[in-house]
């Protein structure tokens, strides 16, 4: 983009912001506790290195002033970056402080956002503030289009034929540590339709790999019924055990076995939803039982391959004790309802 339209400079000052708080992190008495934090979590100097991590030091005029010296201080262009609270007309302080900085960027690998993880935990171990804080919506950041990671996983994703969908942005780069580098995350939202186009530019085929703990079983159990319902994409669930999230699992049990989770681990949908409408019953319970029956029947009228249907078909009957005509019958009842 032009270097003197409102957009050229806005991404100069994400540029520069970006260097700014990546020096800060790497080279600076400031950073050096948040530095060792990030290496104590298992993350590399690499992976600090190619995804640009940040620190904001805990003055509120450090990023201010900084860009002052570069000769970047146009106001209007400060106050529509997002990177300062204005708090009055012609003060600004900066928006970040005390915060690790993820740089999100755009397809072509532009910075247009930062999220920053709160660093500084209170000494009880409990937050301050929201873990984590993203940059507001800018000319250059909407957050419903972004996808972290995405300027550096296209190729692999296309090599691969396939997304990895994580719930955060560790994860990634964790994944990315581990080998794994066709890892995406949205911004704390669940998947968006502009994130969903994004990706069938580049693949018909999404791994949902969300954390394992409840919030994560919901998030996987919406995003199924949105990438199901509302795209063409197929679909499989890695779900992770014990409440772990994928960069728990690499930091607990390895590279080597979580790429083999990931390859041998995975759950289709269907089996996911079976055991995901498990939890909301007790199938000891006669009633219980034949609502859960009725509802996995129902989940089956999305499956449409043929096999597939057998096979759970087959299951269930194994399962209660039925036999698959009958199944079958009350599958169609389904078919006819939902049409
Ligand atoms: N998130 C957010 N605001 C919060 C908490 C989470 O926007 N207060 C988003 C972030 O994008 C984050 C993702 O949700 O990356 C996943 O959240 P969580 O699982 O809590 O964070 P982790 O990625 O596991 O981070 P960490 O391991 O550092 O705790
Ligand atoms: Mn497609
Ligand atoms: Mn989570
Ligand atoms: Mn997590
Ligand atoms: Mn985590």
């Amino acid at each position: 983009p032009n270097a003197d339209s409102t957009r050229g400079k806005l991404l100069s000052v994400y540029e520069k912001a970006e260097h700014f708080y990546h020096h800060v992190l790497v080279n600076t008495k400031a950073g050096e506790a948040a530095y060792q934090y990030l290496l104590d979590r298992g993350m590399t100097e690499e992976s600090i290195d190619t995804f640009k991590i940040g620190f904001s030091p805990p003055q509120r005029e450090s990023l201010k002033m900084y860009l002052e010296n570069e000769d970047l201080s146009e106001t209007e262009i400060l106050k529509k970056s997002g990177l300062f609270s204005d708090r009055d007309d012609d003060k600004f302080y900066d928006r970040f402080t005390n915060r690790i900085l993820f740089p999100i960027k755009d397809a072509k690998g532009h910075t247009v956002a930062f999220s920053g993880r709160a660093f500084m935990d209170n000494e009880d171990g409990q937050m301050r503030t929201a873990k984590y804080m993203n940059s507001p919506e800018t000319e250059l950041f909407n957050k419903r289009r972004v996808l972290f990671n995405y300027d550096k996983a296209r190729p692999v994703i296309r090599r691969e034929g396939e997304v990895l969908l994580f719930e955060g942005f560790m994860d990634v780069i964790s994944a990315w540590q581990a080998g794994v580098r066709n890892g995406l995350a949205t911004m704390g939202t669940s998947l968006t339709e502009e994130q969903v186009r994004t990706l069938d530019k580049v693949t018909d085929h999404v791994v949902i790999a969300y954390d394992g703990d409840s919030a994560g079983l919901e998030a996987i159990k919406r995003a199924t019924d949105f990438i199901a319902n509302e795209t063409h994409f197929s679909i499989e669930i890695a779900a992770f055990p014990e409440k772990m999230d994928p960069d728990d699992f690499i930091q607990k049990r390895g590279a080597e076995a979580f790429k083999d989770f990931l390859a041998h681990g995975r759950d289709t949908l269907m089996s996911f939803l079976m055991k995901y409408h498990k939890k909301e019953v007790n199938l000891n319970n006669e009633s219980d039982r034949l609502k859960y029956i009725d509802t996995v029947l129902n989940e089956l009228t999305r499956v449409t391959s043929a096999v597939e249907r057998e096979m759970y078909l087959n299951q269930l009957a194994e399962t209660f004790e039925l036999s698959t005509d009958s199944l079958k019958e009350q599958m169609h009842g389904h078919i006819v309802e939902n049409q």
